[in-house]
């Protein structure tokens, strides 16, 4: 089990580019099932949870081939089965595009319950609502939801909560449709768009995303074609507080910077100095950080996936800030292991309440989940007394790609033991 040494205290300086974007790449690779035909999908992250998926594709009977660390080849038109029961499967969340790739497909999936963090339920009734809608049965039976459509036919389907797999499970499912699909309510996330732009590339008709209502005129067949993945809205965010926390210098390049709007307003609120260019937001900060107030929102609020790190930044900045998780029920299961650090925090249902505290401390923690990893990552950056000792790192190689590499080139002492 490898663990994650820090000897924090380090001044963050130089910059660091971020990989492509973790939750486009998980649904564009179950898109590219959807192609009868080679896509060449660029700029994927390397990252424990884009391996998985490859592999429950290839098991699907699609070949895909690393052409290099980030650019995966796939040929759908070899898939032979609907059937995706494997291993791989269960492990990550983002399995649950497979149901909508397959059933639009071959109109028949057979997908195991996916896995993913614990942020108490995370159900997939409203997927379910829209699957059901086009056209399809659905049943869940021994673990394995099974969708079965003697065609599929586009309607009008409003989600009744805004949900970034729902709305892209129901895109895939609707692609190859007959007739058109409108999502209302849909979820505007970066990487709902990015998924509607690869599927339009490979010659699908999709109209709206990133407002809240798309527009899917099926069409009859996907032909193949090369995309780039847009780069990783959390990872940069993850890194622009790596600098922040360490009263660092840090350029954090190939970014969309208008995807940070909300975290750089936030961040700013801090007392931070955001500047942006083109394709990088350069983060200057000072040494004493402003408490403020944040609440997650689906996009473009203050991303639920960012809300880990901020709760550590704002653990060592003056005064008092609340968190209000709006997302998720539970995603506060970090805490404990943060306090562990020194962080002074009481979380009262989806509030957090977060009395700045002066210093962290190194010691013994756990990551319960992705972000919460990447939460104590950033309180080893900063603790000075002792070592941070970070156990469960499997959860962070989810979803950061070189993680120690990056930071070690900004100037952080941080190695792996395994
Ligand atoms: C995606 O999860 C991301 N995962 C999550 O990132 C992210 O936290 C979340 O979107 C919100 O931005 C991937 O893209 C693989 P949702 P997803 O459906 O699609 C409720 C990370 O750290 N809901 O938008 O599963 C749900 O309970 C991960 O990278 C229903 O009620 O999230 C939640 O409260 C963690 N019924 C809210 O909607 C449904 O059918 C938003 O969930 C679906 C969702």
């Amino acid at each position: 089990m490898s663990e994650l040494y820090i000897n924090g205290g380090k001044r963050l300086v130089g910059e660091v580019t971020i990989n492509g974007a973790k939750n486009a790449a998980v649904a564009i690779l179950p898109a590219a099932l959807l192609v009868d035909g080679v896509s060449v999908i660029e700029n994927l992250p390397y990252i424990d949870d884009v391996q998985k998926l490859k592999r429950a594709m290839e098991d699907l009977g699609a070949v895909a081939t690393l052409e290099d660390k980030h650019t995966l080849t796939v040929d759908g038109s070899t898939l032979f089965t609907h059937k995706a029961v494997n291993e791989y499967v269960g492990h990550i969340r983002a399995s649950y595009y497979l149901i909508g790739a397959l059933l639009g497909r071959f109109k028949e999936a057979e997908v195991a319950m996916p896995g993913g963090c614990d942020f108490g339920g995370r159900p997939i009734d409203q997927h379910i609502k829209g699957f059901e809608a086009l056209g399809a049965t659905v049943t869940v039976e021994d673990g394995v939801i099974k969708a079965h459509a003697e065609k599929l036919v586009g309607t009008d389907i409003y989600l009744d909560v805004v949900s970034v797999g729902a709305t892209i499970n129901v895109m895939l499912a609707a692609t190859l449709a007959e007739g058109t699909t409108t999502i209302e309510n849909a979820a505007k996330e970066p990487h709902v768009v990015d998924v509607a732009n690869f599927l339009n590339m490979m010659g699908a008709n999709i109209k709206g995303a990133g407002t809240d209502v798309i527009r899917i005129k099926g069409v009859e067949r996907l032909n193949g074609g090369r995309y780039s993945t847009i780069p990783d809205q959390i990872e940069a965010g993850t890194y622009m507080m790596a600098a922040a926390i360490t009263g660092g210098d840090v350029y954090v390049r190939n970014i969309i910077p208008e995807h940070m709007y909300s975290v750089s307003l936030k961040m700013m609120e801090m007392g931070i100095t955001i500047e942006e260019g083109d394709d990088y937001i350069h983060v200057v900060a000072p040494q004493k950080l402003k408490a403020t107030n944040i609440k997650t929102l689906p996009h473009p609020g203050f991303p639920t996936d960012l809300q880990p790190q901020m709760a550590t930044l704002l653990s060592i900045a003056e005064g008092t800030s609340t968190i209000i998780e709006g997302v998720w029920d539970n995603r506060f299961q970090y805490i404990d292991e943060l306090k562990k650090t020194g962080a002074d925090i009481t979380v009262e249902g989806r509030t957090a309440t977060v009395q700045g505290v002066p210093a962290l401390h190194g010691t013994s923690v756990k990551a319960t989940d992705l972000r919460a990893g990447a939460a104590l990552v950033l309180a080893g950056l900063r603790a000075t007394d002792g070592p941070m000792i970070i156990s469960n790192v499997r959860f962070i190689d989810r979803g950061y790609e070189a993680l120690e590499e990056k930071l070690t080139t900004l100037g952080a002492d941080i190695i792996r033991k395994n």
